[in-house]
């Protein structure tokens, strides 16, 4: 199976998935992050994430309201699945930011991979100012690996930071990640191989696999999403 998106839960979609057969999995889940008591964290997402001053609308997604112990033990579960079916020595990277990157560092390793290090994604100065404090414009990127990692994999040398702004008419998900950042990101996977996504939303890392030439596999919950995602894919072809 490639080149194909489930909608769906991605806990049996992963279970139902051959083992080694997996290249990179590159994935921006739910970080359950807005809110530090039970009451904020089950806003809506558009009330967590979505500034007031945004101008368009995007679907609700689900999935981001789990507190810390339970968001672990969840973490844990699905990235245990994606160990199973990804090939010997293939990289995993996991969108993050501040206050989840503890929690993601420990779940990568729970589940068995090997964690290599944190590439940061520096959203530019124009987001989340706050007087007195230190801008929050950056997110993360967790990286690792099932086991050992060949240095030769014909894959040349990857920048650690990223400076990427979000453009409104790339933006097509509450948390959309911008296609050129995903473009280079996704290079971490060998050429032409097939990179797995279980939490697509609007697909962009499914979007810059098709630009860049590899193989993907996507997974995305909201019917609305996956909709999204397969009208921006089919406006590439
Ligand atoms: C942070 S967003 C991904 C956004 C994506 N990177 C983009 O640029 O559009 C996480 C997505 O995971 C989906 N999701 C939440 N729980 C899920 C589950 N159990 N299985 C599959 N998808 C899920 C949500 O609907 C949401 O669209």
């Amino acid at each position: 199976m490639k080149n194909f998106l489930h909608q769906g839960d991605c806990l049996p979609f992963l279970e139902s998935l051959p083992a080694a057969r997996v290249d990179a999995l590159i994935t921006d889940p739910p970080y359950a992050s807005g809110g530090l008591h039970i009451g904020s964290k089950n806003r809506s997402t558009s009330e967590k994430y979505q500034n007031n001053d945004t101008v368009r609308k995007y679907p609700e997604f689900t999935g981001d309201h789990r507190d810390q112990r339970a968001h672990l033990r969840w973490m844990t579960l699905w990235l245990s699945e994606c160990l199973r079916v990804m090939k010997d020595g293939a990289p995993i990277c996991l969108f993050t930011d501040w206050r989840q990157l503890p929690l993601t560092t420990d779940a990568l390793q729970v589940a068995g991979f090997t964690w290599r290090g944190i590439a940061v994604w520096d959203k530019g100065e124009g987001v989340r100012p706050q007087m007195g404090r230190f801008r929050n414009q950056a997110e993360y990127i967790v990286w690792g690996s099932k086991g050992d990692m060949p240095l030769a994999r014909d894959v040349g040398v990857l920048r650690g930071v990223y400076k990427e702004v979000v453009k409104q008419k790339d933006k097509f998900h509450i948390t959309g990640k911008p296609t050129d950042l995903m473009r280079d990101l996704i290079k971490i996977c060998t050429p032409g191989g097939l990179i797995l996504d279980p939490f697509a939303g609007s697909g962009s890392t499914l979007l810059a696999a098709e630009l860049e030439g590899y193989d993907w596999l996507g997974c995305e919950l909201s019917e609305e999403y996956k909709t999204i995602a397969l009208e921006r894919l089919a406006q590439e072809h």
